[in-house]
């Protein structure tokens, strides 16, 4: 069960303007990573509230059925907000409506079944949350960074911090028994790292060579380093990501709570 007050935030951010562009430090490679997970966040997490509200009458729990409600509007604004953000940064260049449609014809493809949405939506959970995680506990991340971007995506960490739990807990009453639904739960994983990592990659590959950083070698290099060295992100976070795979895994086992409390105050209406 859930260990934070999940607390929807409306706020709409001043993404838009021309001083905007490498927003994130003047780095144009770390600018279209970020803008490039921005791109999946309006397609994928309508897909998350679907996958799990679908299950609401199974769920009996007034706390869990207060979350569910608390996720499905956090999720829905960040939705909204991201939708805001794309259009903001497609100034800039970049096809976002093509790339957006990657992901619509990848989920096209996927079994469908309701077991196996809610299983994808709490693997891409746990990817957001470990990525919230690292943002939220590590001051240096956003240095640099335009503050009003920094404050998007530092207020998306929150939420998804808070709300981290909330599908995996309904995943654990609709479950298939046994075996069935770990299987499951490990092939969904494997099919949101595929997913994830690749539409991030070609997404900041497209951004970057529509706004005049041609040069694939150098962009790769560039790319590299930015998940594997510094700030690393990938190399950071591969721990607690196969944590996902014990059979016995929750988002509570990590307990970071602190961190949310860390960022809260920033955000008190
Ligand atoms: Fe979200
Ligand atoms: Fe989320």
């Amino acid at each position: 069960m859930g260990m934070a007050a999940i607390k929807p935030r409306n706020i709409k951010f001043a993404l838009a303007g021309e001083d905007k562009r490498n927003w994130f430090a003047g780095n144009p490679v770390a600018t279209a990573v970020m803008d490039g997970a921005s791109i999946l966040f309006p397609v994928g997490e309508t897909y998350f509230i679907e996958s799990v509200v679908h299950f609401r009458d199974r769920v009996s729990d007034p706390k869990l059925l207060e979350e569910i409600t608390a996720f499905q509007q956090q999720e829905g604004i960040h939705s909204r907000e991201h939708r805001r953000y794309n259009k903001a940064i497609e100034a800039f260049g970049g096809d976002v409506g093509r790339l957006e449609q990657n992901l619509k014809d990848e989920i096209a493809r996927w079994d469908d079944s309701p077991e196996f949405k809610l299983a994808v939506t709490c693997a891409f959970e746990h990817f957001t949350a470990i990525l919230a995680d690292d943002l939220l506990a590590h001051d240096d991340f956003m240095k640099g960074a335009d503050p009003e971007f920094s404050r998007i995506w530092h207020w998306h960490a929150i939420e998804e911090a808070e709300h981290k739990s909330v599908a995996y807990d309904v995943w654990n009453i609709v479950k298939p028994k046994g075996l069935k639904g770990y299987w499951m739960r490990v092939r969904a994983m494997m099919l949101a790292t595929r997913v994830f990592i690749g539409q991030v990659h070609h997404n900041a590959f497209a951004l970057l060579h529509a706004r005049g950083e041609t040069s694939t070698l150098r962009n790769v290099r560039r790319m590299a380093y930015f998940g594997f060295v510094k700030p690393g992100i990938l190399r950071r976070v591969l721990g607690i990501y196969l944590g996902y795979y014990l059979p016995g895994f929750h988002p509570w086992k990590h307990d970071n709570r602190v961190l949310i409390e860390k960022f809260r105050a920033a955000y008190e209406a």
